[in-house]
């Protein structure tokens, strides 16, 4: 059986990614290398727990010589370990230049050794900071303006350069916000949603005018299956859902889906640095086939009701975190 080697299995789009990719393919295999840092939850795959096609190790992408023993058994890579909340790269980088820089530094070292054909790089839109007007395309330059986006904008960088100094085949994805089941409640729509479950409050930055494109989360798997298996090498592919909205309209989707009024929004002041703007062209993968399945309420209608019906998953997460706002 041919195995995909998927890092950050345990997150949020990697543990979809695992699901979905298990599903879609039957005759492949996943080996998940995740270091269950805060955001990585075992519990997001313990549905798979006794597959014969599934194994977890736990372990650092930084970890060259795990990554040479775990990168021997597979023909394939999906990269998505990370850090990757923008609030916390403020408060302190470190983390996100040893796991977001050294360690895809590492894989890419170690998948050119052992001959790896197919990887791919889960990259962000915020790599190309704040867009005034219109929709980037790939060749954009990169102006990333957080410490999170820095740390994104330097592995794609690193990635570049192995392609351009060793051939190695790596391809980039440039997807903007996900959103779905199991993602983090410190991160904007299940903060919002397990808040206004429990009668708190919302905390909406600034003046709400922030504009992203949302992706529902399976659409993303979608996405970067395609390019897995039929991406160029070596390519750069933008991904989205034409869903931008400013933040505010994002509050006003999730009151009405939650039957909750407008005087649940708190005003906070803004995050230091907060792009306006991400909006990204993705013609490119377009031509490879991508078309978005859900529309953004289809996709909210499902998140809302996957925290409505697993408060046992969230609970626990937001007790731990002290730091997440509410
Ligand atoms: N969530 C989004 O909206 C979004 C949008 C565009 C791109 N991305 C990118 O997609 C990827 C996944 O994002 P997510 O939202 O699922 O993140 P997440 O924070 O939910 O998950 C990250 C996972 O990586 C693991 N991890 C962290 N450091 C590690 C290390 N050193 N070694 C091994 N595992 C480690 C964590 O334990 C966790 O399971 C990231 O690369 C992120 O930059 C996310």
């Amino acid at each position: 059986m041919k195995r995909l080697l998927v890092t950050g299995g345990c997150g949020f789009i990697g543990s979809n990614f695992v699901r979905y990719f298990l599903k879609s393919r039957p005759d492949w295999g996943v080996l998940n290398l995740d270091k269950l840092s805060y955001s990585g939850n075992l519990a997001n795959l313990s549905d798979l727990k006794s597959s014969s096609r599934y194994e977890f190790v736990r372990g650092d992408i930084a970890d060259k010589k795990l990554v040479l023993k775990l990168m021997k058994k597979v023909s394939a890579v999906a990269h998505f370990a990370a850090e990757t909340h923008v609030d916390r790269s403020i408060e302190a980088a470190d983390d996100f230049l040893k796991t977001n820089i050294l360690g895809t530094a590492a894989l890419l070292e170690v998948s050119l050794a052992c001959g790896i054909k197919r990887f791919v790089h889960m990259s962000t839109d915020e790599v190309y900071g704040s867009i005034a007007k219109g929709h980037v395309d790939e060749t954009a330059p990169l102006l990333p303006n957080s410490p999170y986006s820095a740390s994104k904008a330097g592995a794609d960088l690193l990635v570049r350069s192995f392609q351009e100094t060793y051939g190695h085949p790596a391809m980039i994805m440039r997807c903007t916000n996900n959103f779905g089941p199991y993602q983090f409640p410190e991160k904007v729509i299940p903060l919002f949603v397990t808040n206004l479950l429990e009668g708190k409050t919302v905390p909406l930055y600034g003046n709400g005018k922030n504009r992203r494109d949302w992706i529902y989360v399976e659409d993303a798997c979608r996405g970067l299956l395609l390019v897995l298996e039929k991406g160029k090498a070596g390519e750069i592919y933008n991904m989205g859902a034409h869903h931008e909205m400013n933040n505010l309209e994002l509050t006003g989707s999730i009151l009405r889906a939650l039957k909750k009024d407008r005087k649940m929004i708190r005003y906070v002041p803004d995050r230091l640095g907060h792009d306006l703007r991400y909006a990204v062209n993705f013609n490119k993968l377009k031509r490879l086939g991508f078309r978005p399945a859900w529309s953004f309420s289809e996709g909210l209608a499902a998140t809302v009701k996957w925290y409505k019906e697993n408060p046992d998953w969230w609970k626990p997460l937001k007790r731990d975190q002290y730091t997440v706002k509410s």
